[in-house]
């Protein structure tokens, strides 16, 4: 059992302690086990280097440790070896002994390291990968040198000393005007000013006052606080002790969604640990502060993200909405003030109590500060979580970052700010993110997708899609949500089949009028965002599909068709081959032909048709050619 801490004096004199025991210079092989590399085997490999360290008598000489996310989650399993901090890609268990060797010997495992697709050039530091060099990762960089069960390996790291800080040499107000000078906004969505809440929670009337953390994540394709929560539980703990201190709360929750198992996992070590080392408690660090928390875990439902719909959750109660007339800082769990922040938000404030507001508000733009993790998904060469300071522009995120859009397509737009948010077109591409620039061309920051769409992407199934998402979660409660998102979904649906009429354009924009004005919750007055956003920047592909029942990008299947053009055709055999529906007609040396009313529009021989041939290609609001004659021969190309 460890030693409860009493003082800031005791916290650094055992993280001194710690530091001793540590040897700066012996070979440390950190293997992540973030749920993105565990879906490719990572707790297999890290036991695997703990059998082969034995194996080869190495326990003296290397240490070998499970941490988080490090971001670059398509490339898992991700295993860095420091104090050098090579970084080693797609590890499996079969590597593992030649990885040993190679560590043993101070050497590197080239085939392991990270190749430049443009110069072919190998690199062997995590941080001087391109996706990697261009972030700042100041909330999230931490997550690759701790074990996340392991208390120490955040106290070593200076975790704690703001806590401490705040509690011995800071009065409650002096927290929260830091938090205000700091201008720290909400990193869940809408990027309310942090403090702003804080101070109606501390003086609207009542007690006890909670604060919680919402580890929601509803987002499709977000995972930015799962990963956080994950591989660095204490800086989210950290910050939520400060935060309750400098409001006056001494009872907090963790609402993480059901999904998260993992998240779960390590939180209730996390909680457990910072107990028994007095973090948490009775008198915390000597202070006379007295805090606990609890973990809920939520059902899974998009719209228990809101507040008011959380706090219910946490009640017990079903998580919906409710009216805010009167704030969940005046009434929320239980009727008590109630301050809810996002896991980013909690984690960033232990960095501006440590390092000061002034430090804080030297990274980021005018109006937002500080650094925001996204998840950059898409089609974009590298994908993963990165955190980027504000006022960093799309263009560098997307191709410095992400290496820029795959298989060399053209970048047609980004979706940020998930189903409340937009989309971006090309012409705004230097757009700093900000979260009132972001605004302002009709998206949102939101929580941190970033889904990139190149020039396949139909823009009116983008819309489709996020509407089909919000019909599904609305809670169904009142009724311009319930019954707009109905029709929207309806309408988008017959536009994508060909089945649009005119005048729908216009029905959509008044409906989404009256859900923006008269529903009860953001998720009512945001869910048309996805629609008006890619009609204010692709109305001409909403007219393609109305009126001339194309689909520019010749993506709807209903409005696509595939064809093959004799002249091209070189008899492979190969679509033939592997069409699952026996649409295509042909043999060697005879043209191939697809047989249209068998044809389900799967697109298998558009992708299998070498490209040398490309002779499949895709019609959209054209006439089919008719097939050629039956026995055509091809015409033979000349190779070379
Ligand atoms: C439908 C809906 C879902 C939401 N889901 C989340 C979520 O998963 N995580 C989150 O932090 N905020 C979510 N929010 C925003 C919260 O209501 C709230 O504003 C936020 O948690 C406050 O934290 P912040 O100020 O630190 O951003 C959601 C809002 C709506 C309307
Ligand atoms: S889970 Fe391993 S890098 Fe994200």
């Amino acid at each position: 059992m460890p030693k409860k801490l009493f003082s800031l004096e005791e916290l650094e004199e055992l993280r001194k302690e710690i530091l001793s025991k540590r040897e700066p210079d012996k070979p440390v092989i950190t293997v992540c086990t973030g749920t993105g590399c565990q879906t490719y085997g990572a707790t297999n490999v890290y036991e695997t280097f703990l059998q082969e360290v034995k194996n080869q008598g190495l326990e003296d000489k290397l240490g070998v440790k499970a941490t988080g996310c490090h971001g670059f989650c398509e490339k898992g399993v991700v295993v860095v070896v420091f104090p050098e901090e090579i970084s080693y890609l797609k590890v499996k268990p079969e590597d593992v002994p030649e990885v040993v060797r190679a560590v043993a010997k101070k050497g590197i495992l080239e085939r392991l390291l990270y190749e430049d697709p443009v110069t072919g050039k190998k690199i062997a530091k995590e941080s001087e990968i391109p996706f990697y060099k261009n972030q700042s990762r100041i909330v999230f960089g931490n997550n690759k040198y701790i074990d996340p069960k392991n208390i120490e390996d955040y106290i070593a790291l200076g975790g704690y000393s703001a806590l401490s800080k705040a509690l011995s040499q800071m009065s409650s107000d002096q927290v929260l005007e830091e938090i205000d000078k700091a201008n720290l906004r909400g990193r869940g969505g809408g990027g309310f000013p942090a403090s702003r809440k804080w101070k109606e929670t501390k003086n609207a009337p009542g007690e006890p006052k909670y604060v919680i953390v919402n580890c929601d994540e509803g987002d499709p394709g977000a995972y930015m606080d799962r990963s956080l929560m994950e591989g660095n539980p204490h800086s989210v703990l950290e910050g939520l002790i400060i935060g309750a201190y400098a409001i006056g709360a001494h009872e907090g929750f963790i609402y993480v969604r059901q999904e998260y198992p993992l998240a779960c996992e390590n939180l209730n070590w996390a909680i457990k640990q910072a107990e028994e080392y007095g973090f948490l408690g009775e008198n915390i660090l000597g202070s006379g502060f007295n805090f606990r928390v609890k973990v809920h875990r939520g059902a899974g439902a998009f719209v228990s993200g809101e507040s008011s719909a959380l706090m219910s959750a946490v009640e017990g109660k079903a998580g919906e909405p409710r009216f805010k007339y009167i704030h969940t800082a005046v009434s929320g769990v239980k009727g008590r003030p109630s301050n809810l922040n996002n896991v980013e938000t909690w984690a960033t404030v232990p960095l501006i109590i440590n390092k000061g507001a002034d430090w804080f508000r030297s990274i980021g733009t005018e109006g937002s500060k500080g650094t925001k993790i996204f998840s950059l998904v898409g089609k974009v060469n590298n994908t993963g979580l990165v955190e980027v300071p504000m006022g960093m522009t799309l263009r560098q995120v997307i191709y410095d970052i992400g290496g820029g859009i795959l298989k060399g397509k053209r970048f047609k737009a980004v979706q940020t700010g998930g189903p409340s948010g937009g989309v971006i077109p090309e012409q705004y591409l230097d757009t700093p993110v900000d979260f009132d620039e972001l605004t302002k061309l009709g998206s949102m920051m939101g929580s941190g997708g970033m889904v990139v769409m190149d020039e396949d992407t139909c823009m009116v199934d983008v819309a489709r899609y996020f509407v089909n998402f919000l019909c599904e979660e609305s809670c169904g409660k009142c009724i311009p949500c319930r019954e707009g998102l109905r029709l929207l979904r309806v309408i988008l649906n017959d536009v994508c089949q060909g089945k649009g009429k005119e005048g729908d354009i216009e029905v959509i924009e008044e409906v989404a009028e009256v859900m923006a004005a008269a529903s009860l919750c953001a998720l009512g007055t945001t869910a048309a965002n996805p629609v008006l956003s890619t009609l204010r920047y692709f109305r001409d592909e909403y007219e393609a599909h109305i009126k001339e029942k194309r689909c520019p990008a010749k993506f709807c299947k209903d409005l696509t068709s595939f064809y093959i053009q004799p002249e091209k055709c070189q008899a492979c055999l190969i679509c033939l081959r592997n069409c699952p529906a026996g649409a295509i007609n042909g043999d060697k040396g005879l043209v191939h032909w697809i047989a249209q009313e068998k044809c389900s529009k799967c697109g298998i021989c558009f992708e299998v048709c070498p490209p040398r041939f490309s002779a499949v290609v895709k019609l959209s609001g054209e006439p089919i050619p008719e097939p050629p004659p039956p026995g055509t021969k091809v015409i033979r190309k000349k190779e070379g």
